[in-house]
């Protein structure tokens, strides 16, 4: 008589689930190496809140934005609860997709083997970008008008190179339904692609071993070092993604997401959101072509960190140049933040 065989093995034999207990690093299971994690849970959840705002969200013009924002934010079952969580998820995303860079580059984790791991998450990284760009204009608030007009004067100011992103590029659809689409469609599926090339990469190379001591210490120490299992690694990402959730919905509930009047255009009178601020201050200084030269500088120079350190050494001890090199950066980020949140609003875009 054949055995009675367990619902698990059944599906295992089909779907190959077992598959996830290979063994990976056990200081995975560290905080520091699982920032990548709830990074991608922050972005997952994203992506289901999301899908709940566009059902009663219009991008029709700007009256109807804004309106059907307000009507979110009323009308629908914990519409306003989705829309402030869709708000502190994505500042999770950002919070944790930097503290991820900050420790992937402090262990060295972007040197040989694993240069296009740091690749892929630099597109990343522009890809974040683009999401909290395309996003914060979508609620049609005085913020919003200014942003997308900074758009289109960037835009411009390339010329032909910049006509897909100006308002000229046609005329039956709206800079801000555009913009939409943009974030619904275009940017998650970037991301989503250039994500699954970072986890194929990463499944290759491994997770990088604790950098600590000399160059031959750490690569005897990746031969050596103590394992556990994937799936203890993906349960230890979900309860970080549960703690995620739950302090997103606490906050949520304390400080549901503003909506400020429907924006009026050829006035400016805002300052961006927190994660753009650093930018502020560089355009009160050199005008509007300092957004697109910070920003392409800071893109350039995280592209070729792998080819600026080179030493086969991962001990950020053992690094001082590029850390303090990179501390510099950071800190210099932190006051150009602080700097925008202080200073008085000035009004950059041109006639104004
Ligand atoms: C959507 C954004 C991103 C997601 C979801 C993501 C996800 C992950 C995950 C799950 C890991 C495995 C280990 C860990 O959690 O630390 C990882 C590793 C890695 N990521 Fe990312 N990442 C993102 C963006 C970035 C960015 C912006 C960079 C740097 C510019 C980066 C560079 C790396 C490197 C170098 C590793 C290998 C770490 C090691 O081997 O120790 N990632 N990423």
């Amino acid at each position: 008589m054949r055995k009675r065989r367990s619902a698990w093995g059944w599906l295992d034999e089909r779907l190959g689930l077992s598959g996830i207990r290979y063994p990976v690093p056990k200081h995975a299971n560290s905080l520091p190496y699982t920032l990548g994690g709830i990074t991608l849970v922050s972005f997952l959840l994203l992506v289901v809140t999301g899908i709940y705002l566009g059902q009663f969200y219009d991008p029709g013009d700007i009256a109807d934005a804004h309106g059907s924002v307000f009507y979110i934010d009323t009308e629908p079952f914990l519409g306003e609860l989705m829309r402030s969580l869709h708000y502190w998820l994505a500042a999770a995303f950002v919070i944790t997709l930097i503290l991820h860079m900050v420790r992937a580059f402090a262990t060295g984790s972007f040197k040989a083997p694993r240069e296009f791991v740091w690749i892929t998450g630099v597109l990343l990284f522009a890809l974040g970008g683009a999401a909290l760009f395309t996003g914060t204009v979508l609620k049609a608030d005085q913020e919003a008008i200014e942003a997308i007009e900074h758009n289109n004067e960037v835009a411009d100011l390339f010329g032909i190179l910049g006509f897909w992103f100006s308002a000229d590029f046609t005329d039956n659809v709206p800079a801000l339904l555009r913009l939409y689409i943009a974030h619904v469609s275009i940017v998650p599926i970037l991301i989503a692609m250039v994500l699954a090339l970072h986890m194929m990469l990463i499944k290759k190379h491994g997770i990088s071993p604790l950098p600590w001591g000399t160059a031959a210490e750490v690569q005897k120490r990746e031969r050596t070092q103590k394992e556990v299992t994937f799936s203890s690694h993906l349960r230890h990402i979900g309860l970080w993604g549960l703690v995620v959730l739950g302090v997103g919905l606490i906050l949520s509930g304390l400080f549901p997401t503003a909506l400020g009047p429907q924006g009026v255009e050829g006035i400016e009178v805002t300052k961006p959101p927190w994660y753009f601020l650093w930018l502020y201050q560089p355009e009160n200084w050199f005008g509007l072509d300092a957004l697109w030269i910070f920003s392409a500088v800071l893109l350039v120079g995280l592209l070729l960190v792998p080819l600026f350190d080179r030493s086969p050494e991962r001990d950020p001890r053992r690094r001082p140049f590029w850390i303090a090199f990179a501390a510099a950066v950071l800190v210099a980020w932190i006051v150009l933040t602080i700097v925008g949140a202080t200073t008085e609003v000035v009004s950059h875009v041109e006639g104004k």
